[in-house]
């Protein structure tokens, strides 16, 4: 397969990417560097800089591949701004590139690209879960502006997919987290800049790039702190080639995929700290602080439905197994 796939410099975009072509398949990376890494991007990966606002600029790259005979056969689209709590104070951003860019995308795709396409969604669609573990079928109500930036695109998706036949999964992704073991090793992983995920924070104290790490409590949960579902990123690369073979089916139930991927088991806040202690020999003072507002107490998925309708299967299910993986990337990230 030659596959298009937008934000592939970023941390998730890079590690399927790197998965594409170790599996034999073609990837073309199309990035504005605005928050990804050129020097991160796997060995045997063209790229491409842009814009994904850039319609004219996609149809370019589309129309040249049929000219010359390798025409893409499907896009993997994971450019965005991914964090939340900016999105609450720009909201406007969040819906200028995450949603407004996706439609000139879409509208690419529909007038010269190939009709399947996988998008990154965000467990951020279902806001405060009624019931957990989450479904796909769960009230989708985002209590953040990037869960919405998200969700409006699932919304174009639907109508693209009825319309004109864009066949597409929506795959909503919950916590990401850990580093790809390549052939030669670990040589990429997280990279956000600035990083608002609780994996390299804690880790960061373990460095000594940090002191401590704050706490936020107390939650109606066992240890007071917030649960969340862990998901390696291997894991979650797995089912993006998954996702593009289901699309191939040509059955009309095939054509408009969704799909929760998480590790279907959540974790603390103090158990990430209390695993990433045991990975690093670390102490990792932590700092307890007062209860942040709009933090779901518990926000774990099941992936029964990937796992039933894909075939997908996460290796990945002790949270020291991706703590020990995101360790040895930061090791080496700050070396
Ligand atoms: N990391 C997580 O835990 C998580 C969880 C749920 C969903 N997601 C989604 O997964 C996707 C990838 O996340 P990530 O963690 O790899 O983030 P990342 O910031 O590492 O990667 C995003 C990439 O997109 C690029 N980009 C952003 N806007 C662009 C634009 N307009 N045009 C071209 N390139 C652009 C950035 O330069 C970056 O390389 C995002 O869509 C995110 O919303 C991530």
């Amino acid at each position: 397969m030659k596959i298009f796939v937008t934000g592939g410099a970023g941390y998730i975009g890079g590690t399927v990417s790197g998965l594409l072509t170790e599996k034999g398949h073609q990837a073309v990376v199309y990035d504005n560097l605005s928050h990804g890494r050129r020097d991160l991007l796997p060995p045997g990966v063209e790229f491409i800089q842009g814009e994904v606002a850039d319609r004219t600029a996609i149809e370019e790259i589309f129309k040249a591949a049929k000219a010359q005979g390798k025409p893409f056969d499907g896009v993997i689209h994971f450019a965005a701004l991914i964090e939340a709590g900016e999105s609450m104070i720009h909201p406007e951003e969040f819906f200028r590139n995450n949603t407004a860019s996706t439609l000139s995308l879409l509208e690419a795709i529909l007038a010269h690209g190939p009709r399947r396409l996988v998008f990154s969604s965000t467990a951020a669609v279902y806001g405060e879960p009624e019931v957990v573990p989450i479904k796909e079928d769960a009230r989708l109500l985002p209590t953040n502006a990037y869960g919405e930036s998200k969700l409006l695109v699932e919304h174009m998706l639907g109508w693209m997919n009825r319309i004109h036949g864009l066949r597409s999964a929506s795959l909503r992704y919950f916590n990401v987290a850990g580093a790809p073991e390549g052939p030669s090793g670990i040589t990429r992983g997280e990279a956000h800049n600035p990083e608002s995920h609780l994996i390299p924070l804690v880790l960061d104290v373990a460095l000594g790039r940090r002191k401590s790490i704050k706490i936020f409590g107390d939650y109606p949960t066992p240890d007071g702190t917030c649960i969340r579902d862990y998901i390696h990123v291997s894991d979650l690369a797995d089912a993006h080639l998954l996702a593009l073979n289901a699309l191939e089916d040509a059955s009309e139930s095939a054509s408009r995929l969704i799909f929760n991927l998480g590790n279907g088991k959540g974790f603390s806040v103090q158990e990430v700290i209390e695993s990433a202690r045991r990975v690093t020999g670390h102490p990792i003072p932590a700092d307890l602080c007062p209860r942040r507002p709009g933090d779901p107490a518990v926000l774990v998925a099941s992936s029964e439905k990937a796992i039933r309708e894909l075939g997908w299967k996460p290796r990945y299910t002790q949270l020291d197994e991706i703590v020990r993986t995101a360790w040895v990337w930061h090791q080496k990230r700050y070396a």
